[in-house]
């Protein structure tokens, strides 16, 4: 072996570092934002003084969670084994306690300095143990993004009662709309077997506030209900419970039939009711903490009370009987329309409107975040505000099954905050969104991907949900700028960069895909890529072309009084703006009116030229984010660098065959030529019509043509999508 001694300094501490630098598999994303990697000497200097020592001073299972994640934390960002001791024996401890209270509610927390054992202390406060593991979180947060941390004066509680994320997951480990592998439950090695990952999961959804987890896809299997998948799913509750979550069911309205041997699911029939208690007692012997039903009912295809021609609060209040005596709740959603000629986008309304004061006080009216699905913009749902009898929930998505999937860089916190943040005008002025609702419910994007989301950039979406679920009025840098700092690291040209990045990402989509109030363009079932074309499916509503209502003399859904009057389900001030031109922003015009090509615009251009303008800006954006991306790699890992690198190049390729494809189809309709200066698509509409995808983002379907790939030589032209 070689005398160190003798080596030359230089050479001992590239040695040094090559010993300490992880292996580059190491940086999969699998720690997500929880990296507590040590902080630069300097700034790491700061922060000993104030963390020598952890004090929990309770003893409970959630407060153990707290008390291992300081640990945890403290240590890998001073680069120093923090101790865990029992009492207070040095300044600079930080001690967690339960003790009471006010205004924090039971999952609020206090983080103050304070004088402990004659010492100087930071203090965790909180109420109940939940408060401590959220107050822990945050502490670790303000070192992570590098805050003062000296002299801390900190209260926060939750804003939302229940912070959920709904997990599409089939029982075969199949997800619905899942673009990051399979499903996380491994129901065939369960019970007996409890993956680790399960209990990673539930830290890094505790280390955003999220409290309870719905397992199984809306589009339920009643088989969950049955006595085998109850024992996994207990354990994977015993997973959960450390870490401050309840686990809630999907429930398949006709379980009562499908695995109780009923003739009926009527939920007026006393058999059935007795049923439904006699489960609900089941679950909760088996566990006592369990959150309750999340029902999809009468809507695509899904059993409901409506096939006994009861109604949704008949059915809703029946399963919230069964519940109430334990304490757990029915989320019923109202994502609900039918092939009837009525507009879908005014379907919910007219169902649960009259309903509005009929539903028990332990069920949960659960609502997309617009009138239609998930789109890249709509205008807020018209439920919102105006059910002030019922308890509200708001249900977005995180997995983006119409917003590109699993390609590129899409930060859906905006799209979420313009909902939260509309203004209902209902009761008055100055009510928005997020002050009519109990809870915020997210479609999950994770899977059994080893860096959780497919692609690193959705954990964005991830921690942005729990972040706002929290504190829905938290502006969308300001938890992107948090993100960034706790993932990708705080050097501060990073830092400015890739928040730009993630703040112009979404826009971008909608620009590329459906501007000016544009929606549901996608391609048919998959929604990956466009489809503007398609006009030919059975149910109206399910064709693209319903949407854009194109036509030689122009573009847009009418609903104004002169067509569908969705507008009319809004407050009167909200409803009279959107039917009004001069009032409609830009952004919801085409939502809401029916406008000639060649409508003036507010910029003064044609809206023709408009359309077009904003394509091409999406296009553009996305080309910026690659650029920016490719300036930040001195600072990322070579292996998150070159995935994102790459996916933000599938991007690219997305982009262009957007624009393509749709100006080529509305200069169809239109027949009015290109603008001056915007290129025109490469190709003839029919070209693009023929891209089909067998599975996707995957195959072609044999037989029709041509890839949708495009890896331009080096330095060569770029494709011609
Ligand atoms: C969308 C989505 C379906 C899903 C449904 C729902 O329509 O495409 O896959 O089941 O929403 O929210 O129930």
């Amino acid at each position: 072996m070689r005398d160190l001694r003798r080596t030359p300094a230089k050479a001992l501490s590239a040695l040094i570092l090559l010993m300490v630098t992880p292996p580059a598999h190491a940086e999969d994303g699998y720690r997500l934002w929880l990296r507590y990697d040590p902080l630069p000497r300097p700034v790491r200097q700061r922060y000993k003084a104030a963390a020598t020592e952890i004090v929990v001073q309770s003893d409970g299972l959630i407060a153990r969670s707290a008390a291992s994640e300081l640990q945890r934390g403290l240590s890998g960002l001073l680069g120093v084994p923090v101790p865990r001791k029992t009492r207070v024996d040095r300044d600079g401890a930080i001690v967690g306690r339960v003790e009471k209270m006010a205004g924090i509610g039971s999952e609020g927390f206090a983080i103050h300095m304070a004088r402990v054992a004659g010492h100087r202390a930071t203090v965790i406060s909180a109420n109940d143990e939940r408060g401590l593991l959220y107050g822990s979180f945050a502490l670790l947060r303000l070192i992570q993004t590098q805050r003062p941390v000296d002299r801390l004066a900190v209260t926060d509680r939750p804003r939302l009662q229940l912070r959920l994320l709904d997990h599409w997951d089939n029982l075969d480990r199949s997800v619905e709309r899942g673009y990051a592998g399979e499903s996380l439950w491994d129901w065939q090695t369960l019970p007996e077997r409890t993956d680790p990952r399960y209990r990673d999961y539930a830290r890094a959804n505790a280390s955003i506030g999220i409290n309870g987890v719905v397992l199984n896809n809306v589009n339920s299997a009643a088989e969950i209900l049955t006595e085998p998948y109850l024992m996994k799913v207990r354990a994977l509750a015993d997973q959960f419970r450390p870490w401050g979550a309840r686990l809630y069911l999907s429930a398949r309205f006709s379980a009562p039939m499908d695995i109780g041997g009923l003739k009926t699911a009527d939920p007026l029939d006393p058999a059935v009711r007795k049923w439904w208690k006699a489960k609900a007692g089941e679950i909760y012997r088996l566990i006592p903490d369990f959150g309750g039903f999340l029902v999809k009912a009468n809507s695509e295809g899904a059993p409901g009370p409506q096939d006994y021609g009861r109604s949704h609060a008949d059915g809703a209040n029946m399963l919230a009987e069964a519940l109430a005596s334990h304490h757990g709740i029915v989320l019923w959603r109202a994502f609900i329309y039918s092939a009837a000629k009525e507009d879908r986008a005014k379907q919910a309304y007219d169902e649960f409107k009259p309903l509005d004061g009929q539903f028990a006080d332990n069920v949960i009216l659960q609502v997309k975040n617009g009138p239609i699905d998930f789109q890249p913009r709509e205008p807020f749902h018209p439920l919102f505000g105006r059910m002030r009898r019922t308890n509200v929930a708001m249900e977005v998505q995180l997995t983006r099954e119409y917003l590109g999937q699993g390609s590129g860089i899409v930060f859906l916190a905006p799209m979420w905050s313009e909902a939260l943040d509309a203004d209902t005008c209902s009761p008055r002025c100055g009510t928005p969104v997020r002050s009519t609702i109990k809870a915020l419910a997210g479609v999950a994007n994770v899977g059994s991907d080893l860096n959780w989301t497919g692609n690193h950039f959705d954990q964005a979406n991830w921690y942005a949900f729990g972040r706002l679920a929290w504190n829905p009025a938290a502006t969308p840098s300001s938890i992107a700028e948090e993100w960034v700092r706790m993932t990708w690291g705080n050097h501060p040209g990073l830092v400015r960069r890739v928040v730009s990045i993630v703040a112009h990402s979404r826009e971008a989509v909608v620009d590329f895909m459906t501007p000016l109030g544009l929606a549901h363009q996608m391609a048919t079932d998959h929604h990956y890529g466009p489809g503007p074309w398609v006009c030919d499916l059975a149910q109206p509503s399910w064709n693209p072309c319903y949407y854009s209502q194109a036509d030689a003399h122009g573009i847009g859904f009418d609903r104004t009084a002169s067509g569908s009057d969705a507008a009319g389900q809004y407050a009167p001030k909200i409803g009279g703006c959107f039917t009004d031109l001069k009032c409609v922003s830009d952004d919801y015009l085409l939502w809401f009116h029916h406008v000639p090509w060649t409508y003036r615009m507010r910029s003064g251009r044609s809206l023709w030229e408009d359309l077009v303008t904003h394509y091409d800006q999406g296009v553009r954006t996305v080309e910026a984010a690659k650029s920016q991306w490719d300036l930040v790699r001195p600072f990322v890992d070579v292996q998150r660098h070159t995935a994102v690198a790459a996916t933000l190049d599938r991007q690219r390729i997305e982009a262009k065959w957007w624009r393509n494809a749709s100006i080529a189809y509305w200069q169809s309709r239109s027949q009015l030529p290109l603008p001056r200066r915007h290129a025109p698509p490469p190709h003839p509409l029919r070209w693009y019509e023929e891209i089909h995808f067998d599975t996707v983002p995957g195959s072609l379907v044999p037989g029709t043509g041509h890839q949708l790939s495009c890896v331009p030589p080096r330095g060569g032209p770029p494709c011609a999508l």
